[in-house]
């Protein structure tokens, strides 16, 4: 296939790319917080080929996404009160809500379940995109399936050039982690997927909010979120996260660097800047200052995707602070690395 990369300040081929979207084709594009690979969520037909080119698998359901609060009415069964004040609060923004859903919705979008994922998203390239293509568009992470989320048009052409009809190029995405997924269904909302708004934002407004995302069926653990039992977000290499005091986790991680490099393996090291000069790794990526998390979660996808190009063969990362956007990080952070991670107690 031919795929057509278009800036997204020209206008005309702009408007090409918005119709070829309504008309059934792939297009990818940029929000505030990741690229989106979109096709009409209207169409049986231009859904399923999101899932062929991403290789995603058919049971993970896809967010559906608009450019006007009127827009929602159609997709869903009700709005609840929690999700009113939530959309005055942070719509347009990285907020996706998980509603009971109307029949308009095709089955492919939701893999069958009676709900809805919804987000309007903040970009202004975004916003166009969708109100010139008309219909709601159905978009997941414009990545192949499992590997990190695109936050440049590089990094989707570096996954899905040649798969789709379109690129557009936006420049890099602000946010860099995904949206929060929210079930608003449930009398107190659950967080499924930590993301660009934090659970103290979302408290801000609602009070409470959980956290706990797997549901407990007769004995049977669930998650209530199906894209969360695959591994996620992963570059090509082995990565173990080490955590616990800045100096013992250099020194722990230096340890492992040696140990590594007796065995001939080419090492890369994730870190703050604060940390970045204690390591004598083969590749060292710094992530950004632990006092700017909202730089950290910029940049993550590119880091982790700096080691597929640096071919290293295992990555070592310090950890950072589950508050904020920092949740955000260190899920994708677990993701990536399969839940590998060592935890340095006290002083040793
Ligand atoms: O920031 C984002 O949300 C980006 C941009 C492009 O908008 N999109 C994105 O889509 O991250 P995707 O497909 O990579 O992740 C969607 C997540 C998955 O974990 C999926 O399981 C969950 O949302 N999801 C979708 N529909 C759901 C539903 N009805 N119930 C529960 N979880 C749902
Ligand atoms: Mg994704």
């Amino acid at each position: 296939m031919n795929t057509i990369i278009i800036n997204g300040a020209d206008d005309e081929a702009f408007l090409d790319a918005a119709k070829a979207l309504r008309e059934g084709n792939l297009v990818a594009f940029p929000t505030e917080t990741v690229y989106g690979l979109g096709a009409n969520a209207l169409s049986t037909d231009a859904v399923k080929k999101i899932y062929e080119a991403k290789g995603r698998p058919s049971d993970n359901p896809l967010i559906v996404h608009i450019s006007e609060v009127s827009e929602l009415n159609k997709l869903v069964m009700e709005i609840p009160e929690a999700a009113r004040l939530l959309i005055k609060a942070f719509w347009p923004g990285p907020l996706t809500m998980v509603f009971r859903k109307s029949n308009l919705v095709p089955d492919i979008i939701t893999a069958g379940l009676e709900t809805v994922a919804v987000r309007m998203p903040d970009s202004p390239i975004a916003q166009r995109l969708i109100k010139e293509a008309g219909v709601p568009v159905a978009a997941p992470s414009a990545n192949l399936s499992g590997r990190p989320s695109p936050t440049t048009y590089k990094h989707v052409m570096d996954d899905l050039y040649g798969r789709i009809d379109y690129i557009i190029d936006g420049g890099p995405c602000q946010v860099g982690v995904e949206s929060t997924v929210l079930d608003v269904t449930t009398d107190i909302p659950i967080i499924l997927r930590p993301g660009g708004i934090t659970l103290e934002m979302l408290e801000s407004v609602l009070g409470k909010v959980n956290t706990d995302s797997v549901l407990e069926i007769k004995g049977n653990i669930k998650p209530r979120s199906p894209g969360m039992k695959y591994r996620h977000y992963s570059p090509k290499a082995e990565m173990v996260l080490i955590s616990g005091k800045a100096d013992a986790v250099a020194e722990k991680i230096n340890k492992l660097i040696s140990e590594s490099r007796k065995q001939g393996l080419r090492v890369g090291v994730l870190t703050s800047i604060e940390n970045a000069n204690k390591y004598d790794a083969d590749v060292i990526v710094k992530a950004g200052s632990v006092k700017h998390a909202e730089q950290i979660a910029a940049g993550l996808y590119d880091s982790l995707r700096t080691f597929d190009e640096e071919k290293v063969d295992i990555i070592y990362s310090e950890t950072f602070e589950e508050k904020g956007i920092g949740r955000a990080i260190m899920n994708r952070l677990k993701k990536a690395s399969s839940g590998k991670i060592i935890e340095l107690k006290g002083d040793n």
